[in-house]
């Protein structure tokens, strides 16, 4: 979890070092969650003049996050870092084009109309569209707009029709399945049924094949005081074993904040064991190095890593590649791996940070119910300009095209593990004890537990670590 993610925080911030900040400034940082680099903006340059203005704001955080774009633009080839308003508009085009294919493939919603027919159209109709306003009427019903490529037509989810609750997220891709009325004024869809692009039921086969085990473990913080070495050690050694799951673990998945990094919340030094990232890296590397060459070991960023903070996040550059043995196979976040035929969506996890917020009953001990919400969605971060930074590309990388078998996320440093629907999904363990931060937030980690899915079964195991 990363600091100043809020107006209130960032106020304060900027108020301890006699700063003063605009409200457009304010508004910039917040609208593109620059909330954690704000400490670049307390140099003796502008703590001279007392004030922040939008300017100073953008020739500063923005050129910082160009350059961190630039050093490591490896991802894929199509992503663009200048984002103009039209690579904005790019990705909500293939985000819509992608999902109102899922959605109109559903058998509800066969006969799928354009809007600017349904527009024109009475009796029953189905559309497909972004939601671009959400609002309550005085009744007390739910009102939103949703628009297609061409046009957009308004939605009313009715009280009586146990709609008005239906958690609508602005830019989500939904189906409506209604009745037009175009009498006189704009016309409105009285919604009959919301239809979610969704995962499908599936049949579990359980194959009663040999196990090959998966195992799970993220945010491992090298580098950090509150680093639990000892826990990871024993980890690590438990790895060696040729009995239990041990025995037939075949990959190991570590999801993001390898490292504790530097820069990353103003004060952060205080913190940190290790002050330069590559030689936390390194370190991580030689703890690595002592996992059995036959196991696969993956690893992708996280906010804490030493890549761009915007999602799609690159692999790691070769300068930290050079820090890991060659079973460590270095990957993008978010990404969809497949093991043994089995399809693995891995995604670090900051868009659970406006999840929880968003969805009643989640919070970060029981993130299930978050993780849940993304599934029905088939996005990892339904929301857009959240506390989630994304880079826009024409290709909208945070679509779940394919249905995953398991999907994991970490960021949290909670532990959660469920099943929607039969994918099998968790929220994984850190390495890293409570931080000071988290003693502020009431938040207490549950850290030091690998995840161990087999993927020839259903069978997930829990594996806690205490020191040897
Ligand atoms: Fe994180």
């Amino acid at each position: 979890m990363s600091l100043f993610e809020d107006r209130v925080s960032i106020l304060e911030y900027f108020h301890q070092h006699g700063l003063l900040v605009s409200p457009d400034a304010l508004n910039y940082i917040l609208d593109r969650s620059m909330g954690p680099m704000i400490h670049r903006l307390v140099s003796d340059d502008i703590s001279d003049a007392g004030y922040i203005d939008e300017k100073t704001v953008k020739s500063i955080l923005r050129g910082q996050m160009k350059q961190e774009s630039q050093d490591f633009e490896v991802y894929l080839p199509d992503i663009k870092v200048n984002s103009s308003v039209e690579d904005f508009r790019q990705m909500f085009v293939s985000r819509y084009r992608k999902l109102s294919k899922i959605i109109s493939a559903s058998g509800t919603m066969r006969g799928t109309q354009d809007i600017r027919n349904a527009r024109k159209a009475g009796g029953e109709i189905k559309v497909v569209g972004m939601v671009s306003d959400i609002s309550t009427t005085r009744n007390g019903h739910k009102r939103v707009v949703i628009e297609d490529l061409e046009d957009s037509i308004q939605a009313i989810l009715m009280k009586s029709k146990g709609l008005a609750d239906e958690l609508i997220l602005q830019d989500e891709v939904i189906g409506i399945v209604g009745n037009v009325s175009n009498g006189t004024g704009d016309p409105v869809i009285f919604a009959n049924e919301i239809v979610r692009p969704d995962i499908p039921y599936k049949v579990i086969d359980d194959q009663k094949k040999p196990p090959v085990y998966v195992g799970s473990i993220s945010d491992i913080h090298v580098g950090s005081k509150t680093f639990r070495e000892a826990e990871f050690k024993s980890m690590i050694n438990w790895l060696k074993r040729s009995e239990g799951e041990a025995a037939d673990l075949k990959h190991l998945i570590l999801s993001g904040d390898v490292v504790d990094g530097i820069g990353v919340y103003p004060g952060q030094e205080e913190d940190l064991e290790i002050l330069n990232p590559l030689e936390q890296y390194e370190k991580l590397g030689e703890y690595l190095a002592e996992v059995p060459e036959d196991i696969n070991v993956f690893v992708m960023p996280g906010n804490h890593d030493s890549v761009r903070l915007a999602e799609p996040q690159p692999a790691f550059p070769e300068k930290i590649r050079n820090a890991f043995n060659r079973n460590v196979t270095l990957l993008p976040n978010p990404y969809t791996l497949t093991l043994e035929k089995k399809r693995v969506l891995l995604y670090h996890g900051m868009s659970l940070n406006d999840m929880v917020e968003l969805v009643p009953g989640a919070n970060y001990e029981s993130i299930g119910k978050a993780v849940e919400e993304i599934l029905r969605r088939r996005h990892l971060a339904p929301k857009y300009g959240g506390k989630t930074p994304l880079i826009p590309s024409p290709n909208d990388y945070h679509v779940i095209e394919e249905v995953p078998d398991i999907f994991i996320t970490g960021h949290i440093h909670s532990h959660y593990i469920g099943n929607y629907r039969g994918v099998r999904y968790v929220n994984s363990s850190t390495w890293q004890s409570q931080t000071d931060y988290q003693k502020m937030m009431n938040f207490s980690p549950n850290p030091s537990i690998m995840t161990v899915f087999d993927l020839n079964s259903q069978t997930s195991v829990m594996k806690k670590f205490a020191r040897d």
